[in-house]
């Protein structure tokens, strides 16, 4: 059986956060930022909308897009690392407020790569027969456990949500290959302190990624039989627009064939793939047929990648 994705959806809150914002809160500048990350700005949630709010509305848009009923959801997986409360899940509250009666629910903590583990896992009980529909989100409300005060963190992170419902897709189409990986002794990289604050060693992870993200997409398209020319749209993990190049590069794809929500966003942790995936699937950049390689790293360390047919 081929499985893929029926259609997304995501949200990104409407309050837009500046680098001239930003340059009001630390000693950091506009040209810094964009240079050094791509970032120009970045959505920062209202203490009003939580991650479980996100996770809604990124959710009713990929379930209408899809076509499918919330009561024909069978399993909900949520991938964050900054839910609402530890328990319960930010897959339990949606399951409600969905009306998704007959869903099982349970969240997925892969940071960044959280996405692509959803999406893997989803695959595994529709592909033995067990689950007809499983609706994988990535959230994230980054804001929450920013340190506003950090330069080195704080200019680089943002809040959204992006989602997809997954089941059974024509022969040919969905997912062709996956990698996902992990090495915990990179922990100490990327992690929560006792304040809640996310602490990165910008230069370890960066050396990381670099090396990975084009390493995991490679794998993966050599895998389902293609080759690197052959990819129609990229979606890295949107961490760092230079890391990002360094994988288009190594792909040898042209601009237009990756996409650079970033930009706009800046890094939204597991909502980043889903969501751009989402709006490029909403503004045309994605087509029925299309080859697309996704591909993510995070703290953990962790790592995921998925060659996918796009189409139904
Ligand atoms: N404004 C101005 N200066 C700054 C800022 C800032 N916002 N932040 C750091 N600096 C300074 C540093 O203090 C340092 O100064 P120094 O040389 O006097 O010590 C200088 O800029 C250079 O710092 P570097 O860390 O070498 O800068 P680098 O070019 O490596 O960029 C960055 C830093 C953007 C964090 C980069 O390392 C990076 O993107 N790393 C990867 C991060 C990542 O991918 N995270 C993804 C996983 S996290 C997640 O998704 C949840």
């Amino acid at each position: 059986m081929d499985v893929g994705l029926l259609g997304t959806g995501h949200y990104a809150p409407e309050n837009v956060l500046t680098n001239a914002d930003l340059e009001k809160m630390v000693d950091t500048s506009d040209e810094w930022i964009t240079s050094r990350t791509g970032i120009e700005e970045r959505r920062i949630a209202t203490d009003d909308i939580d991650t479980s709010d996100m996770a809604y509305y990124a959710a009713k848009d990929a379930l209408e897009e899809a076509n499918v009923s919330a009561e024909d959801i069978d399993l909900i997986l949520v991938s964050t690392v900054t839910p609402d409360t530890p328990f319960p899940s930010v897959s339990c509250m949606l399951q409600e407020r969905l009306g998704a009666t007959k869903a099982a629910a349970m969240d997925v903590s892969a940071a960044c790569a959280g996405f692509m583990y959803g999406v893997v896992t989803g695959q595994q009980f529709i592909q033995t027969g067990v689950y007809k529909h499983v609706l994988v989100i990535g959230v994230e409300k980054l804001s929450k456990i920013t340190d506003w005060s950090d330069r080195n963190t704080c200019v680089l992170f943002g809040d959204g949500a992006g989602a997809a419902v997954m089941g059974e897709v024509s022969e040919g189409k969905g997912i062709l290959s996956f990698e996902l990986g992990a090495n915990g002794s990179g922990g100490e990289h990327l992690y929560q302190n006792d304040k809640n604050h996310l602490i990165m060693n910008g230069r370890e992870v960066f050396k990381f990624a670099v090396r990975q993200m084009p390493d995991s997409a490679v794998k993966v398209i050599e895998e389902s039989g293609y080759k690197k020319e052959d990819i129609d749209y990229l979606i890295p993990h949107q961490a760092n627009i230079r890391i990002m190049e360094a994988a288009r590069q190594r792909l040898g794809i042209s601009e237009d064939k990756m996409a650079t929500s970033i930009k706009k966003y800046g890094n939204n942790s597991s909502a980043s793939i889903p969501m751009a995936l989402s709006e490029a699937v909403k503004n045309g950049k994605i087509e029925d047929g299309d080859l697309i390689v996704m591909v993510g790293f995070g703290a953990g360390l962790t790592w995921g990648a998925i060659a996918l047919r796009w189409g139904r």
